[in-house]
């Protein structure tokens, strides 16, 4: 039988596929530096799913809450919201709610160190206090990208203005916002509806927590971190990203891979521009028919992920025929100058190849993180979620980025995307700040991320840091259950 190692922490994501891999890979991480047991808990199905996703190795602890979708008016194989439809979504989020019981049971039973939970389970923080026990959130996203969040969705400011443009109230150093830079949940939020009132609760409560971890790092997202230390509340702030591990890849992905380095390698230094919009993006048809005139009037080097355009079953087969202009794929092939990739590339592979320059990307954190590991800027194209707040993050306070256009409901013209390719792939004054500013971030992660003798990076520090908080209140509850069991009846 495998040791048991002393402590146990407790991991809970919130049950979407953008929340369960980044938290999966700070299991990861945790399980690698530290001598703990992890535990990841789940509702059932996703459990089972995640149990093929975990290198064999792994001694991660898988345990499922019982949830049952039905009893709240959910299809009944309804437990992620990859699966739901956008409206039922903020159903499964207020259904989440009804696994307080058997969390609670559970924590009675495991007593862990601590509890590492999803920022949409913040009532995950009344049951580790109950038992005295460490509770943190852990944010998947950037702190810039989610101080914007927190203060759009605390204020809903664009509520109160016919303009198209507003200011923050407790973010006075950024420049406005745009009405276009919100998610489509918030633009119609007003404050009563069924997303409000399960999110405005959420980030109200953040803060009853003992602290907060967020994937990124320290010396990139200053104004992010800044602005959650700044409130009232002083609980500490961690930056200990990035959280990358990896995780088994897909069967058959090998061939894919191979046939994307290999292309690469025929390419020279600096060629290519890597094209994706993340696994559950797409654009639109006429978008879609933009970008490729652009990739192909710019003459550069590509490699682009491609999906079914909106409208269309984003797993079905790509119809390069239907959706590209008439023999796009046939030419790129025969001048040697594209791949089209079909639904899975070896992102980190390739922004680590020294043919790739630059990435279009929908800046979903996860890709930005990558993409920033390797030096490689961004032509931004957010398209829901917090990836509008990166994209400003990334333009205006790093200066790794342009953006290129805005979601998949706007027109875009291949002129505009054509301009911008030229810009950055190009010999421009601009396009060299933004390849030298990038190569300067590399080098910021690389260090938060170092681990010698006589020095650790910014990351792994805050990570001791965390854990030593956890373990100095463990000592707290033994001595109070002492002085207690030992003071006069
Ligand atoms: C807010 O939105 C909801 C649904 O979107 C609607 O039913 C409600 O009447 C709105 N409330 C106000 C005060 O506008
Ligand atoms: C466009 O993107 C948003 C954000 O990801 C998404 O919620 C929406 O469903 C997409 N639109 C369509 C028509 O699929």
């Amino acid at each position: 039988m495998a040791q048991q190692k002393e402590e146990n922490v407790v991991i809970f994501p919130f049950m979407a596929q953008g929340h369960m891999i980044p938290f999966l890979s700070l299991a990861l991480q945790i399980e690698q530096r530290k001598s703990y047991t992890v535990t990841f808990i789940n509702t059932p199905l996703n459990i089972e799913k995640l149990r093929h996703s975990l290198p064999p190795t792994s001694t991660i602890r898988l345990i499922s809450l019982p949830f049952s979708a039905a009893d709240h008016g959910l299809p009944p194989e309804a437990e992620n919201t990859d699966v739901l439809p956008y409206p039922l979504i903020v159903h499964l989020m207020h259904a989440s709610l009804s696994l307080k019981p058997s969390f609670t049971h559970l924590i009675s039973k495991l007593s862990p160190l601590c509890i590492i939970s999803d920022m949409f389970f913040t009532w995950t923080a009344d049951v580790a206090n109950q038992f005295g026990i460490f509770h943190s959130i852990f944010n998947a996203g950037g702190a810039y990208g989610m101080a914007l969040y927190h203060s759009v969705w605390t204020h809903l400011p664009h509520c109160n203005t016919n303009s198209d443009e507003f200011s923050l109230p407790d973010l006075p150093e950024i420049s406005p916002i745009h009405r276009s830079q919100l998610a489509n949940n918030v633009k119609q939020a007003n404050g009563t509806d069924p997303w409000s009132l399960f999110i405005q609760g959420q980030v109200r409560l953040w803060f009853s927590s003992d602290g907060l971890l967020f994937n990124t790092v320290e010396g990139l997202d200053q104004t992010g971190l800044s602005y959650f230390r700044r409130k009232k509340t002083g609980i500490p702030v961690w930056a200990i990203g990035p959280t990358r591990s990896k995780l088994t890849e897909r069967a058959g992905a090998g061939d894919d891979r191979n046939m994307c380095i290999h292309w690469l390698d025929t390419c020279s230094q600096n060629s290519v521009l890597y094209v994706s919009f993340g696994s559950q993006n797409t654009l639109s048809a006429s978008q879609m028919m933009e970008l490729a005139k652009a990739l192909e009037a710019s003459g550069k080097n590509f490699i682009w992920v491609v999906r079914p355009p909106l409208e269309f079953d984003i797993n079905s087969e790509f119809r390069a025929e239907k959706w590209l202009p008439e023999g796009f794929e046939d030419r790129i092939r025969k001048e040697n100058r594209g791949l089209l990739v079909r639904k899975w590339a070896p992102q980190v592979e390739i922004l680590s190849h020294k043919s790739t320059r630059a990435f279009i990307s929908h800046c979903g954190w996860n890709s930005v993180l990558e993409s920033l590991s390797q030096g490689v800027p961004i032509l931004a194209w957010p398209i829901g979620a917090d990836q509008f707040y990166n994209a400003k993050f990334l333009e205006e306070e790093v200066g790794v980025c342009v953006e290129m256009a805005r979601g998949n409901r706007s027109e875009v013209r291949e002129e505009k995307i054509l301009r911008l390719i030229k810009v950055v792939m190009g010999e421009t004054e601009k396009g060299e700040k933004m390849r030298k500013k990038a190569c300067e971030v590399k080098e910021i992660i690389k260090d938060a991320m170092r681990d010698e003798e006589s020095y650790k990076g910014s990351s792994l520090k805050a990570m001791d840091e965390f854990f030593d908080a956890a373990l100095s209140m463990k000592k707290t509850r033994k001595q109070t259950m002492i002085s207690s069991s030992e003071g006069p009846r």
